[in-house]
């Protein structure tokens, strides 16, 4: 069989303070589906990295005292720490600091730009986000202020590298209405449409500043030739997705296979980053484009974006320490719907960590082993044909024909194993999720039907295809798992010891676990 590859992004987060819930999602969003396609056997390479220069780190790093350089390492090597605490399992981890690994190739991508005669040199005058790090216009102002920050942009007059960005607007619109440059949620489209009609009026979308004037502490990467000017911060920082693989190296293997990205992951702030300023880079580099933008929304706190900016964070730390990694996971993975905002309270997390962890996935996990246990020593052998059928569908599912056939093996491998793949490979994770907790409800309510409890005192031979049934569900349940929540799934998967024999069959040598996987709250 041939392998695909699969290669996925994130945004490189600014090293300028500790990583919130928001990157989090991010982070475990991006971390699902890099799991999952590892898992079907794709060639998977999946990038994070930090964001480390331009005025906001800069500014940051004089606040505490610090050179910038001493400074981003400090918020990197905590940055590093959350990610691996999270149990992201990123390939690698690129910092546009990185001279060895990230500027030669920023280098030639400016070099490629400049010979497609789309670099020159100008005045800009107007106003500055150094939250955005990014020129904005009066007309997106609030109230004087930059929404996302919540703040009053600088004015701002100086000499600069512009982009030809109006050059390439015609071709992004075609390419973004044809759908060969996709966005999801499709909604996003029309918004990235709507810049760049806005533009061809003379609105937002001009050609873009790529440099700045070098400031009293330069940090940043030197335009070529040009000892007075840097790289304007998102020139350096799109770059990280093919830098990363060795655009501009030598060692450039990785770029050859793995590039144009597969999907790129990224919150609807930096949505016209990627959608505009990305894409017209590629396309003056001759460049393919990524095949998909994956874009969530945010995650607020109090009604307004959780932002480090404005200060009200909440840390994942909080949630992890109090309900365990794979729970902020499964909460990620399942309780936000990726295109929409969410807004988080302790009470409702936990209010969901109880009906949906300790209480369904977890009490169905412990009251099976336990059955198993008590009636079988652990030992439960068995095959799909063995299974007796549903008695009762807790939702109707009108293709699947009548009940009196419908077995739980048949249920989850010709509809909840097709659904949650095709929910996966569509990256909505959400619905995944959706089909993992539907069969945990039908695994629920197979216990209800034939009451093992009662029936192991008239019949050990049915009592035992029913627990057959049942381990052989939570058996799917844990593979299902195992992009989300990849500790939980192996938990399960070792309690239950399953075997599979020659013709198919399984005999489950399972145990009980020593404590609940998920204690009540
Ligand atoms: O923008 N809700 O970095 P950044 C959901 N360095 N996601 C959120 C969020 C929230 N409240 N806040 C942040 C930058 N995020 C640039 C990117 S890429 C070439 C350069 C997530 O540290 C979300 O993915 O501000 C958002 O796009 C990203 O963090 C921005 O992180
Ligand atoms: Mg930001």
């Amino acid at each position: 069989m041939d392998t695909k590859k699969f290669y996925i992004t994130t945004p490189i987060f600014y090293a300028n303070a500790e990583l919130h819930l928001g990157h989090t999602y991010t982070l475990i969003l991006s971390d699902i589906l890099a799991r999952y396609h590892r898992g079907i056997g794709d060639e998977t390479f999946f990038l994070t990295g930090s964001d480390e220069h331009g005025d906001k780190i800069v500014r940051a790093a004089q606040k505490q005292d610090m050179g910038p350089q001493a400074f981003v390492n400090a918020n990197v090597a905590k940055m590093q720490e959350l990610i691996k605490e999270l149990n992201v399992s990123n390939d690698l981890f690129i910092r546009t600091s990185d001279k060895e690994h990230h500027w030669q190739g920023v280098t030639k991508l400016w070099h490629a730009l400049e010979e497609a005669g789309d670099i020159y040199k100008g005045i800009y005058k107007g106003l500055y986000c150094v939250g955005c790090e990014a020129f904005i216009t009066e007309k997106e102002l609030v109230e004087g202020k930059c929404v996302n920050h919540d703040s009053v942009p600088e004015k701002i007059e100086e000499e600069n590298y512009f982009f030809k960005l109006s050059k390439y607007a015609p071709e992004i619109k075609r390419l973004l209405e044809s759908g060969e440059l996709k966005i999801t949620p499709k909604s996003k489209v029309n918004e990235v449409i709507a810049l760049i009609e806005a533009g061809e009026e003379g609105g937002v979308l001009n050609d873009v500043s790529i440099s700045r004037p070098e400031r009293a502490i330069p940090w940043g990467i030197p335009v070529p030739n040009e000892p007075n000017q840097l790289m304007y911060v998102w020139c350096d920082a799109l770059s990280n997705y093919i830098t990363a693989l060795g655009y501009g190296r030598k060692d450039d293997e990785n770029f050859k296979k793995f590039w144009p990205a597969n999907v790129q992951v990224l919150g609807k702030d930096i949505l016209r980053f990627h959608a505009l300023l990305w894409p017209a880079f590629l396309l003056s580099a001759k460049l393919p484009l990524p095949q998909e933008l994956l874009v969530h929304g945010f995650v607020t706190s109090g009604g307004k974006k959780m932002s480090k900016t404005i200060g009200n964070v909440l840390s994942p730390g909080e949630f992890i320490s109090e309900y365990g990694l794979d729970s902020l996971r499964y909460y990620l993975a399942r309780e936000v719907s990726t295109g929409e905002d969410w807004d988080l309270t302790r009470e409702k997390f936990k209010e969901v960590y109880n009906a949906n962890l300790a209480n369904g996935l977890g009490n169905l996990v412990s009251r099976t082993l336990k059955m198993a246990e008590q009636y079988f020593e652990g030992e439960v052998k068995g095959d799909t044909t063995s299974v007796p059928p549903l008695r009762t569908r807790i939702q109707e599912v009108e293709a699947l024909g009548d009940l009196p056939g419908l077995t739980l093996p048949y249920l989850i491998t010709s509809d909840i194993l097709p659904r949650y793949h095709v929910h996966m490979t569509a990256y909505e994770v959400n619905k995944a999720a959706d089909a993992i907790w539907e069969l945990v409800g039908h695994l629920d309510q197979f216990v209800t039907d034939y009451e093992p409890f009662k029936l192991i005192k008239t019949d050990k031979e049915a009592t035992e295809k029913v627990l057959w049934g049942l381990l052989y569900g939570l058996r799917e349940i844990s593979t299902m798992l195992a992009p989300m929540m990849p500790e939980t799934a192996e938990k399960i998967s070792e309690l239950l010891g399953a075997k599979v024999g020659k013709e198919g069959d399984i005999t489950f040598s399972s145990n009980v676990p020593s404590e609940p996987l998920f204690m009540r709250k």
